[in-house]
């Protein structure tokens, strides 16, 4: 089994490309170069294009995280995270509520594929606050849930989390270092939130310790995408 880890690409940053239209996230990926940042394949696009979206952007050459979030009985999971890592995409991942065996079989499902996928477990979507959390049945408060979850994903063999930059210190205490950490939620200064509640800049998510900052709107809602990307990368450090 060989993990896909030999990346070329030498910025944390991921590009959510959440448009209705393939042509609009491949206009915009056309402007993006690979070394400068992994690209997100999530609901809107899979579901309005299918598979044959993530091919033009495999072939040019992007680790592409495929963000279906998968949640449902192990045995379904399993094989679609099968399905998933025939796609040849770089990451998948799947609800860590959806409990110790469902983790578990995704995990099992990916370790027997020939060019395995990172696996990660999404803890509490970065949408939900701490009364969005206890309308459904949540108690807990938001950090307190995430680290319950990455303990669980952790002791399940999964990679790492999805989580807010509220929770990297979290989540790296309790899991260690190694274990990744996938962040939404970012938001450089001066940007609007949106529907986003616990943010953070991308300086401060990565000064935090995160691996990977999943960055949408800033950058495919401005006026010049590439131009917010490098000047994001550029803010780390990484000149592209
Ligand atoms: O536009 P914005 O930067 O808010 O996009 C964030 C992306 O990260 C979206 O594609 C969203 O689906 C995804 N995401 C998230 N919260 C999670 C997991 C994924 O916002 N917990």
């Amino acid at each position: 089994m060989k993990l896909n880890s030999m990346s070329k690409c030498i910025s944390p940053v991921i590009v959510a490309l959440d448009f209705p239209t393939p042509g609009a996230a491949l206009a915009l990926a056309a402007r993006l170069d690979p070394e400068h940042c992994r690209l997100k394949v999530g609901k809107e696009l899979f579901t309005q294009r299918g598979p044959a979206i993530l091919e033009p952007l495999v072939q040019r050459g992007f680790e592409v995280f495929l963000d279906l979030k998968f949640h449902d009985i192990p045995n379904t999971v399993a094989g679609a995270c099968r399905a998933a890592a025939a796609l040849g995409v770089w990451m998948v991942n799947v609800h860590a509520s959806g409990g110790r065996a469902m983790l578990e079989a995704a995990r099992e499902a990916l370790a027997k594929s020939a060019n395995r996928p990172l696996l990660t477990a999404v803890t509490v979507l970065t949408s939900l606050d701490a009364a969005a959390l206890a309308e459904i049945g949540y108690a807990a408060p938001p950090a307190a849930q995430v680290e319950k979850l990455a303990r669980l994903a952790y002791a399940a063999g999964v990679d790492g989390v999805v989580c807010s930059p509220q929770e990297i210190a979290i989540v790296k205490e309790a899991c260690g270092r190694a274990f990744l950490t996938v962040t939404p939620g970012i938001r450089p200064a001066g940007t609007s939130a949106d529907d986003q509640s616990r943010i953070a800049t991308p300086a401060a998510a990565v000064a935090a310790g995160t691996d990977y900052l999943v960055i949408g709107r800033p950058i495919t809602q401005a006026p010049d995408p590439a131009a917010a990307l490098v000047a994001i990368n550029a803010g780390l450090g990484i000149r592209a």
